[in-house]
């Protein structure tokens, strides 16, 4: 399906939990954060509507987000799904994003249902301060999951948020780290979704402060390799590394977004950085369809033409985290 401006929108994610096992200070609120209840959250049978009328409309790519999609308890039931979809050359891919916590017990069985390429979630290599960030987590175990994901084929992607005052000094590490792996890396501005304790611009080092440090130890290539994604990519060739930049403050790229979102509550957002939404609850009833389809037509349509991000002022999205709406 075309948006109004032309952008061809091909790609969802799907956030099917709030809820998440960390609590990354830049992402959720680390006090008393709020979590919607279990009957606000998308049904197994509602989030299979949804996948099914959204794959109807031309979605050939889905990623499955959080908070921590792993925690929740039937998620390997939708991955089942939506494997069959893939089975069935409905859909082209099939992605998750996850902060790597659960991987031991689950990557097995993504990488059998289907699942090639995960995104993991990954600030700091310095136990301390991976547990400062996430108020509580434990480096080790998801370092455990991620060697285990390799081991089962699973191809690596890390995103690594730019953080002022806390991992700039680990930026030239986390590649090497990521070269010797052979993951692929991205490095992401903070973007200003839900107003946190510290203010966002304490929290803001832009992409160009972050290539400036690389560029002291080593030189990036421009280089063709492009995902559908958000990410610019260098080559960086000392290391044998493809290292990505995603910039949606400095330099935002909505003339090329091709994704919109859906939360586990049950509201699309054609933009992550826009309060548009539609809540479809109401749509998703036996009998529904064709209104859920046309809702969905709407939605897609009315993607707005781009963000309207600035790190500098109080965020006009404050009580919507990225913990809901997902990576
Ligand atoms: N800005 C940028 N990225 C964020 N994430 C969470 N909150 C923010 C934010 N405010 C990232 C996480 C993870 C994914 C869920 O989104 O680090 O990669
Ligand atoms: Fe959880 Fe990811 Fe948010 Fe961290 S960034 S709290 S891992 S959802």
């Amino acid at each position: 399906m075309l948006d109004s401006f032309g952008r061809k929108i091909d790609y969802v994610r799907i956030s099917v939990t709030d809820r998440c096992d960390l609590r990354c200070k830049y992402c959720m609120p680390n006090v008393n954060p709020h979590f919607f209840k279990k009957d606000e959250i998308l049904s197994l049978d509602k989030l299979k509507l949804i996948s099914e009328a959204l794959i109807e409309l031309g979605i050939k790519k889905i990623r499955i987000t959080g908070g921590e999609p792993l925690v929740r308890k039937d998620i390997l039931q939708y991955f089942q799904y939506l494997s069959e979809k893939l089975k069935e050359k409905m859909i082209d891919e099939l992605l998750l994003t996850t902060n790597g916590t659960q991987l031991k017990k689950y990557a097995k069985k993504l990488s059998q249902l289907g699942v090639k390429r995960i995104n993991i979630s990954l600030d700091s290599l310095i136990g301390e301060k991976f547990n400062f960030i996430t108020n509580g987590g434990s480096l080790e175990k998801v370092i455990e999951g991620i060697e285990h994901a390799k081991e089962c084929n699973l191809s690596i992607k890390i995103n690594t948020v730019l953080l002022k005052n806390f991992n700039e000094d680990e930026i030239i590490n986390i590649m090497k780290w990521c070269s010797k792996n052979s993951f692929t890396l991205s490095f992401i501005e903070v973007m200003p979704v839900g107003d946190t304790p510290s203010s966002r611009v304490s929290q803001y080092l832009p992409v160009t402060k972050a290539k400036e440090i690389i560029k002291k130890e080593f030189e990036l290539q421009d280089c063709s390799l492009k995902s559908s994604g958000p990410s610019n990519y260098y080559f960086c060739k000392k290391l044998n590394l493809f290292v990505g930049f995603i910039s949606p403050i400095s330099e935002h790229f909505c003339l090329t977004c091709n994704r919109i979102r859906v939360t586990s509550n049950g509201i699309i957002y054609p933009c992550l950085g826009d309060n548009n939404s539609v809540d479809l609850n109401p749509f998703l009833k036996e009998g529904k369809n064709q209104e859920l389809l046309s809702i969905l037509k709407n939605v897609i349509y009315s993607k707005p033409e781009k963000h309207y991000f600035r790190i500098d002022e109080k965020s006009y999205i404050k009580k919507r985290f990225m913990n809901t709406t997902g990576g």
